[in-house]
């Protein structure tokens, strides 16, 4: 008889390569309140429309508290589907409810996805800078990840297309298309239409990935990738950053037979998505929230973004570089290639500020994600002086 178990002798091989991540230990220290953090990726605490939720959480309780409080079924709630469905046909995709698999989060979309499509050895190409959690999820399936860079205007499609001429055959490209996470950058529609070619071309399907598309800081946002596909593209949809992460209500949209097999791939790990969350997040778009709100967000992060772009002219250093988003939650600075922003950090910290290292997403040592949605107008501009002393430190 053993005295005490010995669990990880018990793991999968899967099981033994997750490790606990270095950024969120990074991000731990980030806790204190005396410190400013442009590192997490959370909406403003002021963007969430709660009257109006409580409104629509009211009437379902009061009209269908036992439907909502039932198991529903794997593929989502049927309402929420066709709003779905209309909705992904505005943007220029024709699909039918039976394209759409509403799950707990996108996360759990880029789960799904890793777990239907991803071997153990197989190449994924992703932007670089690209999402951590996408990348979590394809290393959690054992994948091998090689990246493109990233230009202004989207993927690099020429290196693409030679990375794709030799070398092992990728499962699929994995592409933030609109107001990228971690860069804020937005692929042009050219380069939308190009890489949907090169995905035919080289039989290599793309999944995309847009959560922030709604936050476009003035007008229409491009049309997402999926408009252009051929049967080729995969879609993930959320309504964590234009209405609440916390209620975990997202979409994956595409061909029918893939969404059914990532339906299956869904029933072993939840059974159905939260139903209460589904029935909400349906009110709130039917009765016209969604859109009222995000008129509201739009405006609310232009002027945090503006914000903190014009702290950044009046207190960055010459030689720092950043991106200019016109859409979404984040940008990305560039500092001189002898200054690496995770032996900068513990300096940051020391001084008050955080920020995100960009190796965590697949970027140079020189490089960091700030986040403007989350803090205050005033730690905005408090928090990018201070980073600014830290940077001049290091300038040579
Ligand atoms: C690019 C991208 N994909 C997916 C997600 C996951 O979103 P959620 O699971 O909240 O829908 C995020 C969240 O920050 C993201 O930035």
């Amino acid at each position: 008889m053993v005295s005490s178990m010995e669990w990880k002798r018990y793991y999968s091989e899967r099981a033994k390569a997750l490790k606990a991540s270095e950024i969120r230990e990074l991000l731990k220290m980030t806790q204190k309140p005396e410190i400013i953090s442009f590192g997490g990726g959370l909406p403003s605490p002021d963007s969430y429309a709660v009257d109006q939720v409580k409104e629509c959480i009211d009437y379902v309780m009061e009209t269908k508290a036992k439907k909502a409080l039932q198991y529903g079924t794997t593929e989502g709630y049927s309402r929420l589907r066709e709003f779905l469905a209309d909705y992904m046909k505005k943007k220029g995709y024709n699909a039918k409810p039976d394209d759409i698999l509403v799950t707990a989060g996108s996360q759990q979309g880029l789960d799904l996805v890793s777990k239907v499509f991803i071997d153990k050895d197989d190449t994924v190409i992703t932007e670089s800078p690209s999402y951590l959690g996408g990348l979590s999820a394809f290393r959690a399936y054992l994948a091998k990840i090689e990246t493109i860079p990233l230009q202004d205007d989207g993927m690099n499609l020429d290196i693409l297309e030679e990375r794709l001429k030799t070398g092992k055959k990728p499962k699929f490209i994995y592409v933030v298309s609109t107001f990228q996470n971690p860069a804020g950058i937005c692929m042009s529609t050219e380069k939308r239409k190009k890489i949907v070619e090169i995905s035919l071309d080289y039989d290599v399907p793309i999944i995309e990935d847009n959560p922030y598309s709604e936050l476009a800081f003035s007008g229409e946002p491009p049309k997402p990738i999926l408009a252009y596909s051929k049967g080729n593209v995969l879609y993930l949809g959320t309504f964590s950053k234009t209405f609440s992460p916390g209620i975990r209500v997202a979409w994956v949209c595409g061909p029918t037979e893939i969404v059914r097999k990532l339906t299956i791939a869904k029933q072993s790990t939840d059974l159905c998505s939260n139903v209460l969350s589904q029935r909400t997040v349906y009110e709130y778009c039917h009765r016209g929230y969604l859109e009222e709100n995000l008129k509201k967000l739009r405006k609310m992060y232009k002027r945090k973004r503006d914000i903190m772009l014009k702290a950044m002219e009046d207190y960055f250093p010459e030689g720092v570089k950043w991106t200019k988003p016109e859409g979404g939650l984040f940008l990305w600075v560039t500092l001189p290639e002898y200054i690496d922003t995770k032996e900068m950090f513990e300096d940051a910290i020391k001084n008050n500020v955080a920020y995100v290292v960009g190796t965590a997403f697949a970027g140079g040592k020189n490089t960091m994600r700030l986040n403007f949605s989350y803090p205050s107008d005033e730690d905005i501009v408090e928090g990018i002086k201070r980073l600014a002393e830290v940077i001049k430190s290091r300038i040579k």
